[in-house]
């Protein structure tokens, strides 16, 4: 059982080396873009270290250590979750889903040029990351927008696609162009993962 105030320590997934042979997205961002994923790992495990000495008695809202400390949390966390689905489904071909999510998604959006057309907007929308998440209680997906590591997730849905669009994704190979880098980013997926992750979850069409 994990209480709590268990605070074991994670360690960083290994990187994949199809990702550092992408066409579009060099090897020095994806190598820099590992190094920022690495640094939320370290600083969840510091927070959960900081966090089981924390004074319970002194939390308030407008500013204590415990509240410092779980915002703080939520950020890292979400770093590792978001970058973790990230690394994890690109490397691939691109091109068009199959499979279930492909069923998913025609269902759910029309078509797949209709969910693409609409998670590349909601990623120039955005300010840190867009995702494709199974609503559990909707029983749809949808494409979710986020602001930073720890904004917007909606409780209950799943996310199994994550698109990220701070600038450390893309500055390096596209400057200011997101729109190009959203591009790049279809067309390294790996809908072989995103498959595996919506029928291990068990989200039928
Ligand atoms: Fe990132």
């Amino acid at each position: 059982m994990a209480l709590a105030y268990n605070h074991d320590e994670i360690t960083p997934r290994e990187l994949k080396p199809a990702l550092l042979e992408m066409e579009g997205i060099s090897r020095e961002t994806i190598e820099a873009h590992y190094k920022l994923y690495q640094g939320y790992v370290n600083k969840r495990n510091e927070i959960l270290g900081a966090l089981a000495s924390v004074d319970l008695a002194g939390a308030n809202q407008v500013y204590s250590e415990l509240r410092a400390l779980k915002v703080d949390l939520a950020f890292a966390i979400g770093g590792i979750k978001n970058h973790e689905l990230y690394f994890e489904h690109l490397g691939g071909h691109g091109g068009d889903p199959a499979g279930v999510f492909a069923t998913l998604v025609r269902r759910d959006f029309g078509s797949v040029d209709a969910w693409r057309t609409d998670l590349k907007a909601t990623g120039l929308a955005g300010r840190g990351w867009a995702w494709t998440a199974y609503d559990w209680d909707e029983g749809r997906l949808f494409n979710y927008i986020g602001d930073a590591q720890n904004t917007f997730p909606v409780w209950n849905a799943t996310p199994v696609v994550a698109l990220d669009v701070y600038e450390h994704a893309y500055f390096i190979d596209f400057g200011t162009d997101r729109g190009a880098y959203i591009d790049a980013f279809f067309s390294n997926l790996d809908f072989d993962v995103v498959n595996d992750w919506v029928q291990r979850y068990g989200v039928k069409p």
